[in-house]
């Protein structure tokens, strides 16, 4: 089973189903990025600070008027207010609904906000998602928040949109600024929220920006196949070759562990450090580095979730199919996963057991055994995975043996609407941007289609995840450039019909 965070994924041994659920602790794949080198790559890029740090006290439960709801915690969130064209003016305020994570992570890849806010005369908000980063309840303390279910229940979508909605409102009044129309961004779960939040809160956002959300992988809506498709698909119109060794490899890594020394073998051949290694362990780490780098293989270099080339998957098959390596497997795939871990040629060893989780994306292991049930394990024959069915049992048990919870699988859906999307946010819904580039796999579970007039799809079929919010480089193809100028064409005409509109009834 693999729960992949949204943006990423968490509990990733997608390749051991042998492994037992107990063993499931691995959450985030290893990572050679500290958040010290994120920071002064981002300080290199602007001299000035992107945005201060404040703090809300937000309402522990929204939804229930027991005294004990009425317990608070301190909510972060960024602001930059240097384009800002003020409250005389109504000028308007961006906000990106944070995701599963820090949300310093998140507004330092969403450069589209910060450069198209001169543009706008925007103000930029960037709110934390409660149990995330500094956003923890309980005092602050994140080991008591995420002690059990009794204190993670407070940790759910639906609390953090109207956590969003009562801050929004407040720093508003605060800055007397209650005519300034709001645009909400958001991308991967933020996306999901931003997009929520338009159809839950229309009063307090005018439109959503709402990039590489699969608010359609629920409950059977969207295949349980297509993740894995189009993982495959990417790899293999890279070339037929690297798709078949990937492909072909799994079997061998079983064969070479299962021969008397193998697993030392193994061992040496990946440069692994001195700990723990099955095959489990190592092909759940190969794989992780193929899902993440087809869903990050951004046309430039990038450093989300590691440090990655342009085209990371196309590097990742060069590697392989180098023919240097001849015909020997495991070399091929020590140079496919060189790309992925080791792209700053700074990694001494390879520590699988690594479950440091340098974005604080923890708490998704709760989302993921609660509300999101996005399911991606299944492959077909032709996966470049091992084929399987999915199972939603898998999951089921794993969270009755972490949470002594069960999943509701139909919640969201039922409380955001998915199935029939079409018809109904046709008659229902307006201003609203689905982004999906086509080279991420989470694309199958995103609104590909325009709705109305108001609600639009925009695809790229070359781009991969959230990939229109990054931080814009001279090396940006023309389909890149071309998504953002629509983007922001579009966001133009809901403001401008807000304006327009904005005296016709007091
Ligand atoms: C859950 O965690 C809280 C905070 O650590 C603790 O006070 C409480 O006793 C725990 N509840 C259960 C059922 O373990
Ligand atoms: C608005 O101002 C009050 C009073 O200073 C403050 O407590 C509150 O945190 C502010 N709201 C926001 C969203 O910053
Ligand atoms: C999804 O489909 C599978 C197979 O058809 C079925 O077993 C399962 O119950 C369905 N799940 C939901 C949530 O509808
Ligand atoms: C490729 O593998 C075969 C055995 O399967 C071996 O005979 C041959 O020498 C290998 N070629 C290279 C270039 O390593
Ligand atoms: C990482 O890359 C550097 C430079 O290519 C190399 O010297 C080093 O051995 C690699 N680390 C591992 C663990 O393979
Ligand atoms: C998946 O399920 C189908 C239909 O039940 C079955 O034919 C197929 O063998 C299964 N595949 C795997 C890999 O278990």
């Amino acid at each position: 089973m693999a729960i992949w965070l949204l943006l990423l994924f968490l509990l990733s041994p997608l390749l051991s189903s042998s492994t037992t659920t107990a063993k499931i602790t691995h959450l985030f794949p290893s990572s050679i990025i500290h958040p010290e080198q994120l920071k002064i790559s981002l300080a290199t890029k602007t001299t000035n600070k992107l945005y201060k740090e404040k703090f809300y006290t937000q309402i522990l439960d929204h939804f229930n008027y027991n005294p004990q709801s009425y317990h608070t915690f301190q909510q972060r969130y960024l602001i930059n207010s240097k384009y800002w064209g003020g409250a005389n003016n109504n000028s308007p305020i961006f906000v990106y609904t944070g995701n599963e994570g820090d949300i310093e992570w998140f507004a330092q890849n969403t450069g589209f906000m910060f450069e198209t806010a001169p543009h706008f005369k925007a103000l930029l908000v960037f709110i934390e998602h409660r149990f995330y980063g500094k956003s923890m309840p309980y005092g602050g303390n994140k080991v008591i928040a995420y002690s059990n279910s009794t204190t993670l229940g407070y940790l759910s979508s639906t609390q953090a949109l109207a956590d969003y909605a009562t801050l929004i409102v407040d720093l508003k009044k605060n800055l007397t600024a209650t005519d300034s129309p709001v645009v909400v961004f958001g991308g991967s779960y933020g996306g999901m929220l931003a997009a929520w939040f338009r159809l839950k809160y229309p009063h307090v956002a005018v439109g959503a920006l709402a990039s590489s959300a699969p608010i359609l992988n629920f409950d059977n809506i969207t295949s349980p196949f297509s993740f894995n498709n189009i993982i495959t698909q990417d790899f293999r119109s890279e070339s037929e070759k690297c798709y078949k060794v990937i492909k072909r490899s799994w079997q061998e890594i079983d064969e070479t562990a299962a021969k008397p020394g193998g697993l030392e073998i193994l061992r040496k051949s990946f440069r692994i450090c001195k700990n723990y290694i099955s095959a489990g362990s190592l092909k759940s780490w190969l794989g992780t580095a193929y899902v993440y780098t087809a869903m990050t293989d951004y046309p430039t270099p990038s450093n989300f979730l590691n440090p990655l080339p342009a085209y990371p998957v196309k590097q990742m098959c060069k590697a392989i199919d180098d023919p240097k390596t001849g015909n020997n497997t495991l070399e091929k795939l020590y140079g496919a996963a060189n790309i992925y871990y080791n792209y700053t040629g700074d990694a001494k060893c390879f520590d699988l057991n690594d479950d440091s989780d340098p974005h604080g994306l923890g708490g998704w292991t709760w989302q993921a055994c609660t509300e999101m049930i996005l399911l991606t394990d299944g492959n077909t024959e032709e996966s470049i995975f091992p084929a399987s069915n999915y199972s939603y049992n898998d999951r089921l048990e794993f969270c009755k043996e972490k949470y002594n919870i069960e999943p509701r699988p139909s919640w969201v859906p039922m409380e955001f609407g998915a199935h029939h999307i079409h018809r109904v946010l046709k008659r229902f819904g307006s201003n609203i941007i689905f982004f999906n580039g086509l080279r991420d796999p989470w694309s199958g579970g995103g609104v590909l289609k325009d709705i109305s007039k108001s609600v639009v799809a925009i695809v790229a079929k070359e781009g991969a995840h959230h990939v229109d919010l990054r931080f814009s480089t001279s090396e940006d193809p023309e389909w890149l450039k071309h998504a953002r100028k629509r983007e922001i064409h579009i966001i133009s005409k809901w403001l401008s019909q807000y304006y327009r509109t904005l005296d016709d009834s007091p």
